[in-house]
């Protein structure tokens, strides 16, 4: 179903424009100076004495972006006879055409945040001509009130064909030594904690801050982070770099140029899948230092990027606000991305459910079926004949109790991994026929649970772990979601663990960028929601595909069973992994001493009102209850949240935020007056005042307020927590104390 576009007429572009009309700049003028709607931001574009593309970027007259270069690197194309400089796509450019334009609309999300989201922009287009090669490109920049965004791109001509980019050379100067909340930069994992540190001291805290014992690892430079990078000035400005709609490209990381940098890409070496060299040197001179240069995810081969023209990079972001709530509220990203591809969306829905998962996660029962062989080969196994281990979890029994579990508490669906044949030699092998995704161990009888599911008014919720060996998946696709379709899943969950088979693909390489698309796209023609694990970090593709409902792409709850995650990760994540799209976080863990139930001594840094506070906090259709059924029923008056919230909103205000220390948000459930509240700290507490004059005037509504209780602590005494019901209305501010690693959930049902 294609959402209702409304548009009008707004904008201001050096003048009033009408709307989606161009007028052309003098072309002496050589350089284009765009504000955003509101003002606040302005861009200015020029070439410097070179012919080399210049930007820069000021919020409120404030310098956000200092002049910084654009350009692409390529590996070779017909010009190189010519002498390699000339035929990359860097200098030598006059800017021979600028047009502007002012665009204004709003569309509907087919599952959101908010129920409309306003997309208002003034565009400069400025075509690039390279006389010596006679080479057109033009580089795009869309200027909102809260950022810009900005790509190359390259119409078809006869000297610019196909080529191949050796780097993108698009750089972002900051203005200061800022804070900076950032990850390492890797090809193959993003599962990391995040550092914060001044931009200066990124290259000391490097080697500490990798995570070497992930399944695939390859860091590339010691200054060298991810996006979505968030930062801070002294000065309290909020800036953010990332990038939107990244499809047929390689996923981009930022490189820190600082006192210290002789060359880019200074080699730190290292991870389970490491770097592939260059193939030839980058000479041109280094930015000055606290200068971010985009470097690109490489393919097996080093280089980073397959071009035919016309085509077209991602958007380039660079995201500002005075106001830390404005990094959380902002569409930017979103509205950088192409409208929705799917026609019928109907049968696309939010989601909350439970699963056959942490148990195993935290080591107290198995995917795999037997424990009888060292390895074991898909089309040489009688699985009925195999010595079962005893410990394995998608058993019909098990389903049966999270099936009744999930109807009883008004969950969607079931997630059961380790459902299918594969799982005793599955990571880490370099094994190509690692599943085949359609035949089901001897003790998971598909057909009958499915029915039993169904007939309880649940789904189950398939799982395909792919081991990263993507050629596999893709030969087993169609049958895999014919079988779904069959037996009535209507979701995925996919998963790349462990370097990428065909070996020496990256994760986050334009081929298997263009992996992960054709899974959304085939799944999107069965009428099957994706929620992917390890998959490249989004970048606001779910507006064009919204079957994309969830994905990775971060630290999650699992790590909590792996040694744990510090209390600010999850006031983190919003600023950063979430900018591109929601996260399937899988919280909810209400018994965090893992060795209570289990052997694992790991915990989960977590109070259970913190816990409850990420189902609001943490934005994403696709919500999982993740703990067992058995612990849930030992808390049911604080599970009652989790059964009450909702996953999709018409509404949501962002009323405190600061970067690692606090969020509170507070949304209101689609198609309901109902208004949900939700607060999360980091370790030392938070104090969390909220007027209620969002809700509707004059109206009562009904309170259930979860909170820490008193003497709670996410270490010491995680589960305290107190609830309280009163009568509120629009008048009323309710302050509410979080402990050390807590947070409040509160639900607003509207009265009358
Ligand atoms: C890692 C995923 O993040 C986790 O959720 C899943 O259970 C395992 N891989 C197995 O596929
Ligand atoms: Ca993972």
């Amino acid at each position: 179903m294609k959402k209702e576009l409304i548009s009008k007429v707004l904008g201001v572009v050096m003048g009033v424009l009408p709307f989606y009309l161009f007028t052309l700049l003098p072309l002496s003028a050589l350089a284009g100076n765009v504000k955003s709607p509101n003002g606040n931001i302005e861009l200015k574009f020029s070439v410097d004495n070179t012919g080399r593309p210049v930007y820069e970027m000021s919020y409120k007259g404030r310098e956000v972006v200092k002049p910084s270069h654009l350009g692409l690197v390529l590996a070779k194309d017909k010009h190189a006879s010519k002498g390699q400089k000339e035929t990359d796509l860097m200098d030598g450019f006059t800017i021979v055409k600028e047009d502007t334009k002012a665009f204004d609309e709003t569309w509907q999300p087919v599952w959101g945040e908010t129920k409309d989201i306003r997309n208002h922009y003034n565009e400069l287009e400025a075509t690039l001509e390279q006389k010596d090669t006679k080479r057109t490109i033009l580089i795009r920049f869309r200027v909102y009130d809260d950022g810009i965004g900005f790509r190359y791109e390259f119409p078809q001509q006869k000297e610019l064909n196909y080529f191949l980019i050796q780097e993108e050379m698009s750089e972002f100067a900051m203005a200061g030594d800022h804070t900076a909340w950032w990850l390492p930069g890797d090809y193959d994992t993003q599962e990391q904690m995040t550092q914060e540190t001044k931009l200066s001291e990124i290259r000391g805290r490097m080697k500490e801050a990798v995570n070497w014992g992930n399944s695939s690892v390859a860091v590339f430079s010691e200054t060298g982070v991810q996006t979505s990078l968030q930062m801070k000035s002294a000065d309290g400005l909020y800036i953010n770099i990332h990038e939107a709609a990244c499809q047929d490209y390689a996923t981009m990381h930022l490189e820190l140029v600082d006192a210290q940098t002789k060359a880019l890409t200074t080699k730190l070496g290292g991870g389970s899948n490491a770097y592939t060299p260059d193939p030839k040197p980058i000479n041109y001179p280094l930015p000055q230092p606290f200068t971010f240069v985009s470097h690109l995810t490489p393919d097996a081969t080093g280089l980073k990027g397959c071009m035919q023209t016309p085509c077209e990079t991602p958007w380039r972001t660079v995201m500002v606000s005075d106001d830390a709530r404005d990094m959380l509220s902002n569409n930017l990203i979103l509205n950088l991305n192409e409208p929705c591809k799917i026609e019928d969306t109907s049968w696309i829905h939010p989601t909350k459910y439970c699963g056959v998962w942490w148990e195993m996660i935290v080591g107290k029962s198995s995917w795999n079926y037997t424990d009888e062989f060292p390895s074991i080969k898909l089309d040489q196994i009688d699985w009925s004949s195999v010595k079962p281990n005893g410990r394995h979890a998608a058993n019909n029994e098990k389903v049966k109790r999270y099936i009744d579990f999930a109807a009883k508490n008004g969950l969607d669906e079931v997630l059961v991994e380790g459902w299918n044949v594969g799982w005793e030699d599955w990571a880490n092998m370099w094994k190509r026929d690692v599943f085949d995704f359609v035949t089901p161990y001897p003790d998971f009888d598909i057909k009958m649970l499915n029915e039993y599911a169904h007939s309880k008014g649940v789904k189950i919720l398939m799982h395909h772990e792919t081991s990263s060996s993507s050629q596999n998946y893709e030969r087993h696709i169609k049958e895999a979601y014919e079988l779904m379709n069959k037996y009535g899943y209507d979701a995925v969950k996919t998963g790349y663990v462990g370097d990428i088979i065909p070996r020496g693909d990256h994760h986050y390489s334009q081929s298997m960028n263009n992996h992960y698309l054709y899974v959304i796209k085939e799944a999107a023609k069965h009428h099957i929601m994706v929620n992917s694990h390890e998959a490249t970090r989004p970048t606001g593709l779910c507006r064009t595909w919204p079957n994309l409902v969830g994905g990775e792409s971060a630290r999650g709850t699992e790590y909590e069973a792996f040694g744990g995650s510090r209390p600010d990760h999850t006031c983190v994540l919003p600023f950063t992994r979430l900018q591109g799209g929601p996260m399937d976080y899988t919280p909810g863990i209400f018994v965090t001493k893992l060795n209570t139930w289990s052997d694992n001594t790991s915990w989960a840094r977590i109070t259970i009102a913190g816990s409850l506070a990420l189902y609001l906090t943490m934005y994403s259709p696709l919500q999982m209850a993740a703990d067992l059924p058995e612990h849930y029923e030992q808390f049911d008056d604080a599970f009652q949240f989790i059964r009450d919230v909702a996953c999709d909103w018409d509404d949501s205000r962002y009323l405190e935020a600061e970067p690692a220390d606090y969020i509170t948000v507070a949304r209101k459930a689609k198609g309901t007056d109902n208004w949900f509240i939700g607060g999360k700290c980091d370790e030392n507490g938070h104090t969390a005042v909220v007027k209620l004059d969002f809700l509707d005037k004059g109206r009562k509504y009904d309170c259930t307020i979860y909170a820490d209780a008193k003497d709670a602590h996410y270490e010491t005494n995680p589960q305290a927590y107190t609830i309280t019901k009163k009568v509120v209305t629009a008048k009323d501010v309710l302050k509410l104390k979080e402990a050390p690693g807590g947070g409040f959930a509160v639900s607003l049902v509207a009265k009358n």
